[in-house]
Formats: structure tokens, C-alpha cells, sequence
């Protein structure tokens, strides 16, 4: 069974073709990055517009890099939420069209869950019951997995997400956006000193990442940082700092609700679990197996859509015309 994912929740258009939820045929993704990077950040409104003018091309690649056309599509896979609005709007409302005039059945796709999915497209198939740790820049989740859909929440941030932490943090040290590759890039090989604030909330699978991205701001500011493509050794050793010591809380506390639930597997999800300490921490710390995407598709991408997809439709769990975007949609919500 082939399947068309589609994926515009925030600044990647994306489209890929995925055979039985494990096999990806096509997987083409544009990114906006270097749109944004002049604003230091998301501009919404210059996201949608750029889904508008790629949307259709980067479809049109993903069948032709497939080698398929609509006649061999079993369904069509779209992100509808959670994401920026007019972005999703975009990605469902193509969906939409093409499902309808290809006669597919519609599938939406919650694009935490997806994340979560895109462990299914590696070597090592994921086994229930497992916990996963979705790390993104909007969101950060850590849920019980017991089957295909039966999703619990744990824990999640109580401010900012991972991604975005780094990405501010690389905001305030002048290293520019988007700040979690370009963090691991400036920090390889260097051994961090200083000790930053750790939020444990005890008693509670919570994160809380504002505390050490304020006090990372207030040293920058202290060091009075500017932007700067040559940082200094004190920059460095913060922003190497800092990524140790999320990448501590991520995994002790990841580690122990695997512990607590007995689980057989963790699974990494989301653009943060491209993060290299991250994975080597994770593997290095866990008892248990830790599954982990390929880089490519720990970041937005469409082949964990359609892989998403797939598991949906052999539930029956296909979209009406009505299909609307949920910008906040929460995981474990989509019936
Ligand atoms: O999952 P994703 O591509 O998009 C969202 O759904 O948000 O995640 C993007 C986030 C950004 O905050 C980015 O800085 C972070 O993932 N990220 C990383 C790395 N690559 C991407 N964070 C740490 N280390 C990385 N290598
Ligand atoms: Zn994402």
C-alpha cells in the first residue's frame, strides 16, 4: 500500500511516498530556513506564502522521485495539526483537492504523533509498550505508548520547549538560527565548565527549560555578546554548557519513566533528537534498547507522515471534507 504524505505545519514543505508504512520511495522536503533566518525566527505569514509556491512542485517531485503516479496511491496523509495556521491550511486544503479528484481516502495526521512514527521507518521495528520523548521546536512531550493510537501523555515542557531554548540561547549568544544544529556544530570538541541551573520538578515527568535559557541570556549579557561569526572561548563553553545540561534532564528523566512503566523500548522523536550528545547520552544511559530516526527524519519531513498515515488507515481512521487545521492539537486527541 502506497502513501502520499504531505507535511506544512511550520517552515518545511514537504511531500513523500511511503510503501506499507516502512519503506520510503520518495521523501522531498524544502526548507525556508535561510527565508527566516534574516528575521531570527518563524515569520508566519512568509511561511504560508512559501507553501503556496512550493507546494505543488514538491508533489509533483515526490511521485516522479517514486516513481508513482495517483492511480497507484492507496490514500493521502496530511499534517492538520498541531502548527502555525495559515501554514497547515495550506498542506490540508492541497490534500484535500488532490484526494478528492484522485478518489483517495483522506487521512490527517497529528504532526507529534508522526514524529514519533518516523521509528517505524528504520531498520529496528518499535515494540509496544514504549516510552518516547518528542523533542521539537514547539513541543516537548514524553508519552507511554501501548499500542498503535494509544498514546498517554506523561509529561511535557511547563514553558518553552528544547528546541526552542536552544534556539533562543543561540539567539542571545549571537550564533544565529536555527540555534540547535548550529549549537552542535560550534560546541564539537569542547568540554563544558560552567554549571548551569537544571529543573528536575520533582514528583513530576514535567520539563522546565526557561530557568536555564534566562540564565544563559543574563551571562551573555554580562559578557556583552555580539553577533559575531568568530565566537569567543566563553561563548563556546556556554553554549556547550547549556547543551549538556538539557541533554541531562532530557535523559535522566526519559531514562527513569521507561524505568517506572517497565517498557520495552525508548523511542527519540523530533528535531532536537538530531542532536549527537543527545543520542550518544540517550543510548549510553538507557538499560533498555533506544530507537532513533536518521537525522533527516528527526526533522520535519513527510515520510513519517505517510508512515503515520498508513498505521491510521489500517485502523479505519480516515478524514471527512471536513477536515479542519487544529493548531493546538494535543497528542493522543486525534479519534
Ligand atoms: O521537529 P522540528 O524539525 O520542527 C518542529 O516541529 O518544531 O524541530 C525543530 C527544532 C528547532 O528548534 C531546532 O533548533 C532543533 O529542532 N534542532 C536541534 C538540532 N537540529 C534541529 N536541536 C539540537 N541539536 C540539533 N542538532
Ligand atoms: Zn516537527
Amino acid at each position: 500500500m502506497k502513501i502520499l504524505g504531505i507535511e506544512t505545519s511550520c517552515d518545511e514543505t514537504a511531500a513523500a511516498v511511503v510503501e506499507d508504512g516502512t519503506e520510503i520511495l520518495s521523501n522531498v522536503i524544502s526548507s525556508q530556513v535561510e527565508l527566516h533566518s534574516r528575521y531570527g525566527g518563524i515569520v508566519p505569514e512568509v511561511a504560508s506564502r512559501q507553501h503556496l509556491l512550493s507546494i505543488t512542485p514538491i508533489v509533483e517531485k515526490a511521485l516522479a522521485d517514486a516513481k508513482v503516479d495517483a492511480k497507484d496511491l492507496s490514500a493521502i496523509a496530511v499534517t492538520h495539526g498541531p502548527g502555525l495556521a495559515g501554514s497547515l491550511l495550506v498542506g490540508v486544503n492541497f490534500a484535500k483537492a488532490v484526494a478528492l479528484a484522485w478518489g483517495l481516502p483522506l487521512i490527517g495526521v497529528n504532526h507529534l504523533e508522526a514524529h514519533i512514527y518516523a521509528n517505524w521507518l528504520g531498520p529496528d521495528k518499535p515494540e509496544f509498550p514504549a516510552v518516547s520523548l518528542i523533542v521539537s521546536g514547539g513541543h516537548t512531550e514524553l508519552v507511554l505508548l501501548q499500542g498503535h493510537g494509544e498514546i498517554s501523555r506523561l509529561g511535557r515542557t511547563r514553558d518553552d520547549a528544547a528546541g526552542e531554548a536552544f534556539d533562543k540561547v543561540a539567539r542571545a549568544l549571537g550564533l544565529g538560527y536555527p540555534g540547535g544544529p548550529i549549537i552542535e556544530k560550534a560546541t564539537q570538541g569542547i568540554t563544558p565548565t560552567r554549571r548551569l541551573p537544571r529543573a528536575w520538578i520533582r514528583g513530576s515527568d514535567d520539563f522546565s527549560f526557561s530557568g536555564i535559557k534566562t540564565a544563559v541570556v543574563r551571562l551573555a549579557e554580562e559578557l556583552k555578546i555580539s553577533s559575531s561569526t568568530n565566537p569567543s572561548p566563553a561563548v563556546l563553553d556556554l553554549a556547550a554548557s547549556f547543551q549538556q545540561a538539557v541533554v541531562d534532564v532530557l535523559v535522566t528523566k526519559t531514562v527513569a519513566a521507561a524505568g517506572k512503566h517497565g517498557v520495552n523500548q525508548i523511542l527519540l522523536a523530533g528535531g532536537v533528537a538530531a542532536n549527537k550528545l543527545l543520542r550518544e547520552t540517550i543510548v549510553r544511559r538507557s538499560p533498555i534498547p533506544v530507537l532513533i530516526p536518521v537525522h533527516i527524519l528527526c526533522t520535519d519531513n513527510a515520510a513519517m507522515v505517510a508512515c503515520c498515515g498508513y498505521f491510521r488507515l489500517l485502523q479505519g481512521k480516515i478524514a471527512g471534507w471536513d477536515l479542519d487545521v487544529v493548531p493546538g492539537l494535543s497528542l493522543g486527541s486525534s479519534k
